[in-house]
């Protein structure tokens, strides 16, 4: 059930949420207000764009009311504010040894999960490490792992430099894998929807960038990632990471313990303009 419902008092019977819909289920009654027929309820795809361009808020969908959604009348943030947040945005490998607070962490998680997935399929499911002391286990469960394989000789081909992660691990307390950051994202996504990766790594940009618009540090973890998914794949199932899903990526994150001044110079983009 869509549960699709239209303030009949305050339709003004545009047809924006009819001419938007894209999956074309919306119709306007002849005399009346835009409907679903019963019919067509699975076909929707649950985007909500109707609720979100009702200029008046009259549609309610899937028992959710435009009063609730953020109102877009102030606008986005300034191109030269993005501009600065993506080109200013650096990998965070120095953090406080200290847990983010835990409103933020829920939010950063809730607006991230906003991000598009193929055919809004919204399966991305997010694994997090919520304290610092739980990235301090992994931790020591991924070195003791490491050592075991560097001693039966079963690292893979080509993953030998991990061992010297775990060298420095142990000789000087340098942690190379997590960069000591106080918590840790794994994102996955079930293997039968239709864009299982992308949806993942859609979803971790947006959550690395609104975690440093929030001044929170964070790092594409291929490393972590290696060890986790591909070297002690044991662990994912230690974490609760669904067999059927697929691993998307990992990030660290934290407050950082490292202001940049300045962004990078990176450029000119390379661009390709095809006849
Ligand atoms: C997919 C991906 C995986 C990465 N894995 C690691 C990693 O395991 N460890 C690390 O220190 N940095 C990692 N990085 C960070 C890159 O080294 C970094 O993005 C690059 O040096 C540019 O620096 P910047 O992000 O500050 O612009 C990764 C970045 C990406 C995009």
């Amino acid at each position: 059930m869509l549960h699709f419902e239209v303030n009949k008092e305050s339709c003004t019977q545009c047809g924006l949420c009819v001419a938007d819909c894209p999956a074309r289920i919306i119709a306007m009654a002849e005399e009346g207000c835009p409907f679903i027929a019963v019919e067509k309820e699975s076909i929707c795809y649950r985007c909500e764009h109707c609720l979100a361009i009702c200029p008046e808020g009259s549609i309610s969908i899937l028992g959710l009311k435009a009063s609730d959604s953020l109102p877009l009348e102030a606008g986005y943030p300034d191109p030269l504010a993005l501009e600065r947040l993506i080109k200013g945005r650096r990998s965070v490998r120095r953090y406080k040894n200290e847990n983010l607070d835990p409103t933020l962490f829920q939010q950063l998680l809730e607006v991230a999960w906003h991000a598009p997935t193929g055919v809004n399929s919204r399966q991305v499911r997010f694994t997090v490490l919520d304290d610092k002391e739980k990235v301090a286990t992994l931790r020591d469960e991924v070195m003791v792992g490491l050592v075991r394989l560097a001693k039966e000789g079963s690292l893979a081909k080509g993953k030998e430099y991990y061992t010297s992660f775990i060298s420095l691990w142990e000789k000087h307390k340098v942690d190379i894998l997590f960069r000591h950051a106080p918590h840790l994202l794994i994102v996955t996504a079930p293997r039968h929807v239709a864009c299982p990766e992308q949806d993942c790594l859609i979803a971790m940009s947006y959550f690395e960038l609104y975690a440093q618009a929030n001044g929170v540090g964070t790092l594409w973890n291929g490393l972590a990632k290696g060890a986790i998914s591909d070297l002690l794949p044991e662990l994912r199932q230690r974490l609760g990471i669904p067999d059927d899903h697929q691993f998307g990526y990992v990030m660290s994150f934290g407050m950082p313990a490292v202001h940049y001044a300045r962004t990078v110079q990176h450029g000119p983009a390379i661009i390709h303009r095809a006849l």
